[in-house]
């Protein structure tokens, strides 16, 4: 189970590399980046979405799942892709989405045609304009009504994403076989899309109200999706997906629940996810009374045998840069490579990224996320060497000074950073297997054993501070020298510094 060692590097292909001139990156761009994630010291790249698309959730409407969208290049290039990373030592890892198709998809184009089709019964088709009250992750009504037939589709995100029937056989013995389609092709496992959404309540009860929201009435957060999300017949869809994935490939699974919900995910007894996402970083006070609070409640409810992992960003959510700020960016990744599990990280926080600022003239996410999805930064010239100077960049660029040529070039820069934990991780055991125990949370610093003889310490402040350690530094955050330093007892940090120990 290679992944439990392994770092998962997330690439969002629209954005890493262009290299047919149309300012969108693509699968060839992938391939020749390679290197690069190579050398940085990852173990994985999950891939997302891809495949044939019109594009209005970037690739999460699918319309034909075995097929490379033409603006991403062909199957052959794909195939090229995994070859090369399979050469440089790298697994792929590929996102699939069961939730929902395309309303392009040929399967939703036939259920739309009739009452009487063949695939009506492959989407959520009911009487009335709404049927209930469920309202759509991106906002207004879930559902959306079909004049010609007289019925509404359901739809948890945009209505061009219409909800497949889990309860139909047909459809999960269809969906399964794209698993299989991509395993042949080589793939090494799957990020599977919005798991917790799979199965609706058959008797569409309506939503309670979330008596918290003070906001406007057909948001998403303004109802608790009872019924809609984490049914417990999920883990039955679960069960379905792991038997198809196997053992030998890596099953993760967005889930989007609190810790006690988040766990069942994992199964008791392999038939669960083999990483059902914590995203749990994503939200947390950045406190480290909170973090421990966190990291503690975690553990302790993980279940006999499931392997923990960590999140600091992805495509959905702004930069870790961003929320924390650049003081803490470092002491973030540090917290992030050291945590005990397998951590995933997202393209261009290695060098530090924060979201970009878009103009209203380019947004072009129906959900905010443009700022997180800017283009990779490879120089500092005017295409950033993500695209020829000259072409479009399909979203703006941030701070030309942020590139990986700059950090390549500096010891010291957050690329350095990341290249020299991730080196670190690879070589030590108590980092890589070792229990987790907090050994202190407050007075602005987070200190941490891993295993018997390593020690993380963190300034989560932008004051100095002194973290309660004793024995020699294997490094520090600012990779400015302090290593084999002798502490006795107290351990002085910088504003956001972090420090690796080992016991003396
Ligand atoms: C997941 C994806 C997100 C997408 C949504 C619908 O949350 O991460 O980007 O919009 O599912 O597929």
């Amino acid at each position: 189970m290679w992944w439990r060692r392994g770092v998962v590097y997330e690439v969002y292909p629209r954005s890493f590399q262009d290299t047919d001139g149309d300012g969108v990156g693509d699968l060839r761009g992938v391939a020749g980046r390679i290197q690069y994630l190579a050398r940085l010291g990852v173990d994985a790249i999950w891939l997302t979405p891809f495949y044939a698309s019109p594009m209005r959730d970037f690739g999460y409407d699918i319309s034909d799942h075995c097929a490379v969208d033409p603006s991403f290049g062909t199957l052959e290039d794909f195939d090229a892709l995994v070859a090369a990373a399979h050469a440089a030592g790298l697994r792929v890892v590929l996102d699939f989405v069961p939730n929902h198709t395309s309303d392009r998809h040929p399967w939703f184009r036939e259920s739309r045609a009739s009452r009487e089709s063949a695939k009506r019964d492959w989407y959520i088709w009911r009487d009335g304009n709404p049927p209930n009250n469920w309202i759509a992750v991106f906002g207004g009504s879930a559902w959306q009504w079909d004049e010609a037939t007289g019925q509404s589709h359901y739809h948890a995100y945009l209505p061009e994403q219409p909800d497949l029937n889990w309860r139909n056989p047909e459809v999960r013995a269809a969906m399964l076989a794209v698993l299989g389609f991509w395993k042949a092709r080589g793939v090494d496992g799957f990020r599977v899309d919005a798991m917790r959404q799979v199965l609706k309540d058959p008797q569409l009860r309506d939503n309670p109200a979330a008596e918290s929201w003070s906001g406007a009435p057909d948001r998403y957060d303004s109802l608790i999706p009872r019924f809609t999300t984490d049914l417990d017949e999920v883990q039955e869809v679960v069960a379905a997906i792991r038997a198809e994935i196997g053992d030998a490939h890596l099953f993760m699974a967005e889930v989007t629940a609190p810790i006690e919900r988040l766990v069942r995910y994992y199964g008791t007894a392999g038939e669960g996810a083999h990483l059902p996402f914590n995203f749990h970083l994503l939200w947390v006070d950045w406190r480290p009374e909170a973090i421990a609070d966190l990291v503690e409640r975690y553990e302790a409810a993980l279940p006999d045998g499931a392997w923990p992992n960590w999140v600091l960003g992805n495509h959905d959510q702004p930069r870790v840069a961003s929320r924390v700020g650049a003081g803490q960016a470092r002491a973030a990744a540090m917290l992030l490579l050291t945590l005990r599990g397998t951590p995933t990280l997202y393209y261009g926080d290695e060098l530090g990224l924060v979201d970009v600022d878009v103009p209203p003239s380019r947004v072009v996410d129906p959900d905010g996320r443009d700022p997180e999805r800017s283009p990779m930064p490879w120089t500092g010239s005017p295409g950033r060497g993500f695209c020829a100077d000259g072409v479009e960049p399909w979203l703006p660029f941030g701070d030309p000074a942020l590139n990986v040529a700059e950090q390549e070039s500096d010891p010291r820069s957050m690329l350095a950073l990341h290249r020299r934990l991730l080196a670190l991780r690879r070589s030590s055991a108590d980092l890589l297997e070792g229990a987790y125990e907090t050994i202190a949370a407050g007075g602005g610093v987070l200190v941490y054993r891993r295993g018997a003889g390593t020690a993380v310490s963190l300034n989560l402040t932008s004051q100095p501070a002194v973290a309660p350690v004793s024995g020699s530094v294997v490094m520090t955050t600012g990779l400015d020298g302090r290593e084999g330093e002798v502490i006795e007892g107290s351990l002085l940090l910088r504003p956001g510094e972090g420090a690796i120990t080992a016991a003396g």
